[in-house]
């Protein structure tokens, strides 16, 4: 019973995610282009947090590449169309690097999702609890999120904080 409500939950969250999407899409770029000075400033003072550990960066990236980048791509920038189901019903591989939805969800909903994948939910996702560490998965989050625009960087720490 627990699984089903877990995946009700997951793939509600994923649909109304896909709903406000394309605001967010549109917003970044006026974002980005518009506060490019302060933004140096900001990300320097994210990267003193310890979520952005140097070495978990590293080493996240280097996890990254080995075991989610053939399907996420190389820098986590998902695939063309993803928001379009394939035939079989199923989701393409979304990207991480914050143009998807991956910043709507808690470091615990994410770090679940990764343990236990979607496959078994009829998804496409792997799992990844046994095959990844704890730690590991932490500096691979890491890794993704030291990609995302500040924005959706602040928006995640609004949401993980509630
Ligand atoms: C075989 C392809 C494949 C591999 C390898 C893979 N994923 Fe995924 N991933 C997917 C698909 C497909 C989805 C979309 C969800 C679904 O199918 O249910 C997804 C979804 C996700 C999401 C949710 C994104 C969102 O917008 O909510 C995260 C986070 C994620 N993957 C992280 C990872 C990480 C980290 C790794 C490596 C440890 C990884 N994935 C490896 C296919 C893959």
């Amino acid at each position: 019973m627990k699984r089903i409500l877990f995946i009700l939950l997951v793939s509600l969250t994923l649909v109304s995610c896909s709903k406000d999407e394309t605001s967010t899409t549109q917003k970044q770029p006026t974002a980005s282009v518009a506060v490019e000075p302060v933004k140096q400033s900001s990300r320097s003072e994210l990267a003193s947090q310890s979520d952005f550990e140097f070495s978990k960066v590293v080493s996240g990236g280097k996890l990254f590449k080995q075991n989610c980048a053939e399907c996420h791509g190389v820098n986590a920038q998902g695939t063309p169309g993803w928001r379009k189901r394939k035939p079989d019903g199923k989701l393409k591989p979304p990207p991480l690097n914050g143009t998807g939805h991956m910043w709507h969800h808690s470091r615990a909903v994410l770090t679940n999702l990764i343990i236990n994948g979607t496959l078994s939910q009829g998804g496409g996702m792997p799992a990844w609890g046994g095959k990844l560490t704890q730690q590991e998965i932490d500096a691979i989050i890491t890794w993704i999120q030291s990609k995302w625009p500040e924005e959706a960087y602040k928006s995640w720490l609004e949401i993980n904080n509630r």
